[in-house]
């Protein structure tokens, strides 16, 4: 490829990601439209490793009808991952937690008390991508008085939120945390998604970043990416995101 790789940006020799935490993927083997099964949660994990992290937050999803996982689904997940790392020799270290839909099925969830939150109670949600939660003010409020902090999944992916940006000053200052996917960052999805992702950041409202792994081509994609010029100037802006600081 020679001087520029296939994003026309300069290469660098870094391939180190700026966090070493990751706070967002579907690395769990089997219970989401993530990892398929075993041996491909490894692979995913290796490619973490190779990139820095340390440590890992699993964030399978759950979603009404489609994944109803539950606390005891996630943790059966995750001790076939772990079994399988410790078989190897691989160390890593990793909470197992959900990305929430806010739908019924999780409103059910936080009155029957069965939320498997992050470490420091943060609990990660999400829209649907074809409309927003019809309740999401009264929604964070609650979550916040029950002790949870909420972290909204990549805002800058709801496209109908696009034509009302002022939503996202609204529910950042309501208490609700946002994070921004690195593939956003990197204009994996579409142009307009890019763009908003990196005005987020220059206006301080990105709390975290995560990768949103699903499958090996969003590593492939990741680790071209980290070689980029454009990737440090990202390490730069992004340096206060709060990744690192959760307590295990
Ligand atoms: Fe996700």
């Amino acid at each position: 490829m020679g001087l520029f790789d296939i994003f026309g940006k300069k290469k660098e020799t870094s391939n180190k990601l700026f966090y070493d935490t990751e706070v967002h993927c579907h690395i769990l083997p089997g219970i989401d439209d993530g990892s398929p099964d075993v041996a491909t949660s490894v692979e995913l994990v290796k490619q973490m490793q190779s990139w820095g992290i340390r440590r890992i937050i699993t964030t399978s999803h759950v979603t009404e009808e489609t994944f109803e996982n539950t606390p005891e689904t996630i943790q059966a997940a995750y001790q076939k991952l772990q079994a399988a790392l410790d078989a190897e020799g691989i160390e890593m270290e990793i909470k197992p937690s959900a990305e929430y839909r806010m739908d019924e099925y999780f409103l059910r969830q936080i009155k029957n008390a069965t939320l498997l939150p992050f470490p420091e109670n943060y609990i990660l949600i999400e829209n649907s991508f074809y409309q927003p939660f019809w309740e999401i003010k009264e929604l964070i409020f609650d979550l916040k008085l029950k002790g949870y902090t909420p972290i909204l999944a990549h805002p800058e992916r709801y496209m109908y939120y696009h034509k009302t940006p002022q939503i996202y000053k609204e529910l950042h200052d309501y208490g609700c945390l946002f994070q921004v996917n690195l593939l956003s960052l990197m204009g994996y999805y579409y142009p307009q998604v890019r763009d908003l992702s990196w005005r987020m950041l220059d206006d301080g409202m990105v709390d975290f970043i995560g990768s949103d792994m699903h499958h090996i081509k969003h590593a492939q994609h990741i680790s071209q990416y980290i070689q980029t010029r454009e990737y440090r100037k990202l390490a730069e802006k992004a340096k206060d995101i709060k990744n690192n600081s959760i307590q295990f």
